[in-house]
């Protein structure tokens, strides 16, 4: 349960071991929150996320082990998660892959892969934990889209319709669940600087994950239901969104380069 400053004070990591992540859970652990589940595949990524958050202050660090795409255990994984520890303030689920759009369209089954792991787990998992915390009567899910889902653009559009597809379910599910206790954030990143973008050129606007953490948690302090990373991307995009195809054809061609 949030404490009387309104604070987290236990968080659901789904991709425990995203750069972002790490961030969101350091900030959030050097303020009040002590319990830190993170949930992501066997690998080498997780523990210096656990190491960074005890660190920063949380006293109860878990990994365990979760695949966005097995949907099949994912009920099992988070039932557990939720009765071993009680009471899940926040749900953030940064998992996902960015992939390329050359090697999407020269191997299809990759993309319909990517859509697994960025749209179809996230949608199951989500979907159990905001029955869990409807139970508890509380909790905030936190959900990554990106700027790239708000207009498709020819050179990313297989990983830009995951991100829409994930936008557009957040929205609903914040609004299915209005007047229950639980609340759903969107945020839209624009670049990042992190594993997932290392070696690609910056785009305008980039930002680092400890800056996306701090959007994120003032989001939740001043109650957002979408959050833009950095803030003044909402400007251009509410323009990009308007224009007709034959514009913002040119417009994603000279972002392309
Ligand atoms: N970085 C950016 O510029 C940017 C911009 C906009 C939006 N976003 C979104 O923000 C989120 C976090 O990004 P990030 O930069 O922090 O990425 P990151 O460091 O690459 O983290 C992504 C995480 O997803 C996990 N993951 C991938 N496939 C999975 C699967 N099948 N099952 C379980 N976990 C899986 C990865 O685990 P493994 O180590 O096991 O692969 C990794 O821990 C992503 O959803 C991303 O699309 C990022």
């Amino acid at each position: 349960m949030r404490d009387a400053f309104g604070e987290v004070q236990s968080v659901l990591v789904l991709g425990g071991g995203s750069d972002i992540g790490r961030a969101v859970c350091v900030r959030l652990a050097a303020s009040r929150c002590r319990t830190v589940v993170l949930a992501g595949r066997p690998g080498d990524d997780m523990e210096p996320v656990a190491d960074a958050a005890r660190a920063a202050g949380a006293t109860t660090v878990e990994i365990v082990e979760w695949e966005a795409t097995d949907v099949d255990s994912h009920r099992k994984v988070i039932d557990d998660v939720f009765d071993r520890f009680g009471d899940i303030d926040l749900a953030y689920v940064p998992a996902g892959i960015l992939g390329s759009q050359d090697a999407f369209e020269s191997d299809p089954a990759f993309a319909a892969k990517a859509v697994d792991i960025n749209f179809g787990g996230l949608v199951s998992s989500c979907l159990l934990v905001a029955e869990r915390m409807k139970a508890q009567g509380h909790g905030t899910i936190v959900v990554m889209s990106s700027v790239a889902g708000l207009r498709a653009r020819k050179d990313n559009f297989v990983y830009g319709s995951t991100k829409a597809g994930l936008d557009a379910f957040g929205q609903g599910l914040g609004d299915a669940l209005h007047g229950t206790g639980v609340r759903v954030v969107v945020v839209r990143p624009g670049f990042v600087r992190t594993k997932m973008t290392e070696g690609m050129d910056a785009a305008p606007f980039s930002t680092t994950p400890e800056e996306v953490a701090g959007y994120i948690v003032d989001g939740l302090a001043t109650g957002r239901e979408v959050v833009w990373a950095p803030p003044l991307l909402q400007y251009p995009f509410f323009v990009f969104r308007l224009l007709p195809r034959f514009l913002w054809r040119i417009v994603a061609d000279r972002a392309a380069g």
